[in-house]
């Protein structure tokens, strides 16, 4: 087993990577210091298949679980599934030194991690991810949140977990599209952070894409580092977190337009990155030969690397950008690659541009 820190003074706490790790829950929530009472939220897909281990596990340790089912996908991110999971936590009585474990992808931990920071003014939470998407990405870092007809992650809160365990056994059963969705985060990692990471992913990929073991234990621990290492500096995202948003001004617009349901997050950040790469060429002088080599990893990966749109739409994926968290003082901003493994965030960058490499 694998152990991350995230380095957070009073709010630090551990990620846990490896096999078999669900069954070890009770155990590694029992050093926290937790009540007894606790809720597991997971989904349709994903409850047949673990919660059975997760409840059994805190049950062995002395906790008294509960299990709240929320349906899955993206659209059950929503202020009603808040309020349906209220009422449940209320019905359990479920008090303040109570918990939540958020058993899922990253639908379920943003939408039970948001449950746990406002239900009662806030309950401690652990996240356990199981797709790879979850595991190097959203359980990490304490944003949680649900949307908004508007737009993503509109509605939500910084609550950091108290806990993440990634059981790398959960990946087995993951679909073949959603692996390769989790990469596009992956990659990324290798891109704004970390240029060996990025020519180790162009060597190990394809052992990645057959679940070698050793390589996605690889690939998750270092993504969680480098995300712990980022957070670390800035929690609350006043500078350097929004790094971690390269591709995403594209990314999130692209899933905004086609509905939440049609592209993965991963496959919208995938056509995002190779955009932001683009301009990061045109507006940095990235090496055109990286900006080459971004695209290929991605194509590789078996990801969307573009999307065609109409006149209608691409006004409507404009519009979309313009509602997004990042827009500062009306103008839509960029996260850029000087280099391979480094970037800059609060990039203006002329719509023109922008079009440009979408027609590209
Ligand atoms: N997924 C971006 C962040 O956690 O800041």
């Amino acid at each position: 087993m694998r152990t991350v820190q995230v380095p957070l003074g009073k709010r630090s706490y551990r990620i846990l990577i490896g096999g078999g790790l669900l069954a070890r829950l009770g155990t590694e929530c029992k050093k926290l210091s937790l009540g007894a009472g606790c809720a597991v939220i997971t989904d349709r897909n994903v409850g047949p298949r673990f919660a059975k281990v997760a409840l059994a596990s805190l049950k062995a340790a002395g906790f008294d679980p509960v299990l709240i089912t929320v349906p899955a996908g993206e659209t059950a991110k929503s202020l009603k599934t808040v309020q349906s999971c209220y009422d449940q936590l209320a019905t359990h009585r479920l008090e303040r030194k109570s918990f939540i474990v958020a058993l899922g992808g990253g639908v379920v931990g943003d939408l039970a991690g948001f449950v746990a920071a406002t239900y009662l003014r806030g309950v401690a939470f652990v996240q356990v991810p199981t797709t790879l998407l979850s595991q190097v990405d959203s359980s990490v870092g304490g944003k949680v949140g649900v949307n908004l007809k508007a737009g993503k992650n509109l509605v939500g809160a910084f609550h950091q977990p108290r806990l993440v365990l990634c059981d790398l056994d959960t990946l087995r059963s993951l679909p073949e599209r959603e692996l390769r969705a989790g990469l596009a985060e992956v990659i990324k990692y290798g891109i704004i952070y970390d240029a060996r990471m990025f020519a180790w992913l162009e060597k190990q990929l394809p052992a990645l894409l057959a679940r070698d073991a050793k390589a996605l234990a690889a690939a998750v621990a270092r993504s969680c580092e480098i995300k712990a290492d980022v957070v670390g500096q800035d929690e609350t995202e006043t500078g350097l977190r929004a790094i971690l948003n390269f591709g995403h001004t594209i990314g999130h617009a692209i899933e905004a337009i086609s509905g939440y349901g049609e592209y993965l997050h991963g496959e919208a950040i995938s056509i995002g990155q190779i955009a932001a790469a683009k301009l990061s060429t045109a507006q940095l002088g990235l090496p055109e030969r990286d900006s080459a080599g971004i695209a290929a990893l991605f194509t590789a990966a078996g990801l969307p690397t573009r999307i065609k749109l109409s006149p209608v739409q691409r006004k409507k994926l404009f519009a979309a950008m313009q509602l997004d968290k990042k827009v500062s003082g009306g103008e839509i901003t960029f996260v850029l690659a000087k280099k391979l493994g480094e970037v800059i965030w609060n990039q203006k960058v002329p719509q023109t541009e922008i079009e440009r490499v979408l027609i590209d």
